[in-house]
């Protein structure tokens, strides 16, 4: 069966302009309906999709995730790689600084976040010991360290509902709770992922110290910002993760199987 990758666009990610033939479509799921473009990189089929939309008009609390992943799995995506613009929540993991994220808390609060919402009396509690794709997540670290590009092989990222930014009180508390970075969009898109079946990993870049670290207000534009100064980096540390990426996996993210209960 044909691979497809899929890489879901955050803060200022927004064309995948390394793909050729790119075409705008549009995929009915019945959550809702999603563009989306497609193109080849090196004889890969690649899709992408801007989290907040071409024009960053979605707040992370409207973003329709479970529409995003149900129209990855209807396109058959195999893999997804995402971006995530966070805040760190530690002085020793500086703005510029790449996580490759293994672990999540999740303090979001009025999301729509699962599939299976019990509708046909179906009960199915997902695994999340291992949250993120270990066979994506050990690729995406060979490729940055084969690239020479400083990250951080691990990371917990701390969920907040937002808009809003955190407060210090709030940057102090995650940080003794062992996160590394706060951010707003990786949950329910990881767990929507694996609830699908699908390999999913995210990538994240700390944009600014979060709240309190640093004796500055926080801004959006800053947040952009450095994500624009990283983006085609980024986009090719993806570009290079997809065509290299080893076909034999050893990752459980698609047996699903095992977590139905009943
Ligand atoms: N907090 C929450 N989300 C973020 C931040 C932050 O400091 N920076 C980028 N996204």
């Amino acid at each position: 069966m044909h691979t497809v990758f899929a890489i879901i666009g955050g803060t200022g990610f927004y064309q995948p302009t390394l793909l050729q033939g790119l075409q705008e479509m549009e995929i009915n799921t019945p959550y809702g309906t999603v563009p989306f473009q497609i193109g080849d990189y090196q004889g890969k089929r690649v899709v992408f999709l801007a989290r907040h939309g071409k024009e960053h008009h979605l707040p992370p609390h409207r973003i329709n995730y479970r529409a995003n992943i149900a129209a990855l799995r209807e396109i058959e995506a195999n893999y997804v790689l995402s971006t995530t613009a966070v805040g760190s929540l530690r002085q020793d993991i500086p703005r510029g600084m790449l996580v490759v994220i293994d672990q999540f808390i999740d303090l979001t609060k009025c999301r729509k976040h699962t599939f299976y919402d019990g509708t046909g009396g179906e009960v199915v509690h997902t695994d999340f010991t291992e949250p993120y794709c270990s066979h994506l997540r050990k690729h995406l670290c060979r490729v940055l360290k084969r690239k020479g590009i400083p990250f951080q092989e691990k990371g917990t990222y701390i969920c907040t509902e937002g808009p809003r930014y955190e407060t210090p009180a709030e940057v102090k508390a995650y940080a003794n709770w062992g996160g590394d970075v706060v951010g707003m969009t990786n949950v329910p898109e990881v767990t929507l992922a694996r609830e699908a079946g699908l390999c999913y990993a995210s990538l994240s870049l700390v944009t600014n110290y979060a709240a309190g670290l640093s004796s500055q207000p926080l801004t959006h534009q800053e947040v952009v910002e450095e994500m624009r100064e990283k983006i085609s980096m980024i986009r090719d540390v993806f570009m290079e993760t997809i065509v290299t990426l080893p076909e034999k996996k050893d990752c459980r993210c698609s047996f699903k199987e095992d977590y139905k209960l009943g």
